[in-house]
């Protein structure tokens, strides 16, 4: 009999036909919970989990008794438990590398249209009204030649430098857990302590990982210490920003504007005054969304849940103990 395994949410096409080969693949949309009778059932069965956002703690696991592998189609892994997976022999797996360009690439474009203001600018245009974008209080913020601080310098952090540092001759300056000497020499990147960063840099690109130490990073204090013409962008998780402190700096002009890929409560819901801001630009969460990427995170989770159901080591194993 082919073990039951679940894909749930984003998981691509082309992942789940070649998982389905080897297993009983059921798919769920990625909406489900625990209170769904459908999904609970299947839980009570599945050896394996492949998908986005499934939300992993004590109460979920032990409705998954016979579970061995959680695969993230996603580099970030906040939402996992991975003590308590390990507790219970359940491995847990991410798929980093192969988004890195195509996020930085998001991110960038993210920083582009807030600095020039694009997507409020088209929307002027889109009414007809070619004017409304034309006065000096509508120009926009110049990116070449500006100085780039970015808070996380994982592998997508230096995508992002490489592009800053070669693409707009920006001054690179980064916080990070350590040193990165190779990427200082490589991208004349300047490391800085988190308060000399904020204090020096006209973007602040926040890309660090949702632990512990970094959960509301940047609350009243932080953002105080930015310039008031900084740019704020957010490509991390929502939960690394205290997002009341973040529109009383918008409200208040303590830092100009901000672009965001991620919020506290993801979908953001409409009323939410950061959505009713000029000066905030805007992204439902995808930074890694374009096909071609999307087929490769999915494919790598399918080679990681895969490993795991086959007693291999997989490639991307985050809770290491679970296999020793
Ligand atoms: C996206 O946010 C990811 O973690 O891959
Ligand atoms: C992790 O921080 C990454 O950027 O891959």
């Amino acid at each position: 009999m082919k073990k039951k395994v679940i894909a749930y949410g984003r998981v691509r096409e082309k992942a789940q036909e070649k998982l389905r080969k080897a297993y009983d693949l059921q798919y769920f949309s990625g909406e489900e919970d625990l209170a769904d009778e459908t999904f609970k059932q299947a839980l009570r069965e599945a050896e394996g989990i492949i998908g986005l956002g499934i939300q992993v703690d004590e109460t979920f696991l032990n409705h998954a008794p016979h579970l061995k592998v959680i695969s993230n189609v996603s580099v970030g892994y906040d939402n996992l438990n991975l003590d308590e997976m390990t507790k219970r022999g359940i491995a847990g797996t991410n798929t980093p590398g192969v988004l890195n360009d195509t996020t930085a690439d998001a991110i960038f474009g993210l920083l582009l249209a807030t600095a020039r203001r694009i997507p409020e600018l088209d929307r002027y245009v889109k009414q007809g009204d070619w004017t409304a974008g034309l006065p000096e209080s509508k120009f926009g913020y110049d990116v070449h030649h500006r100085k780039l601080g970015i808070i996380g310098m994982g592998r997508i952090g230096e995508a992002i430098a490489k592009r800053g540092h070669f693409g707009f001759d920006m001054e690179i300056l980064y916080h990070n857990r350590s040193r990165k000497p190779e990427l200082e020499a490589e991208y004349a990147a300047e490391y800085r302590e988190l308060n000399d960063l904020l204090e020096e840099s006209d973007f602040v690109c926040l890309m660090t990982p949702l632990t512990p130490e970094t959960r509301r990073l940047m609350g009243h204090e932080q953002f105080a210490r930015m310039k008031k013409s900084a740019i704020f962008i957010n490509g991390s998780r929502g939960d690394t920003v205290d997002e009341t402190a973040l529109v009383e700096a918008l409200q208040n002009g303590e830092i100009r504007s901000a672009g965001l890929d991620v919020f506290q409560e993801e979908p953001v819901s409409s009323n939410h005054p950061l959505l009713n801001m000029n000066q905030v630009v805007t992204l439902p969460h995808i930074g890694s969304a374009t096909g071609a990427t999307e087929d490769e995170m999915s494919l790598l989770a399918a080679e990681n849940l895969d490993a795991v159901l086959s007693d291999k080591r997989p490639p991307n194993l985050l809770n290491e103990k679970v296999m020793s």
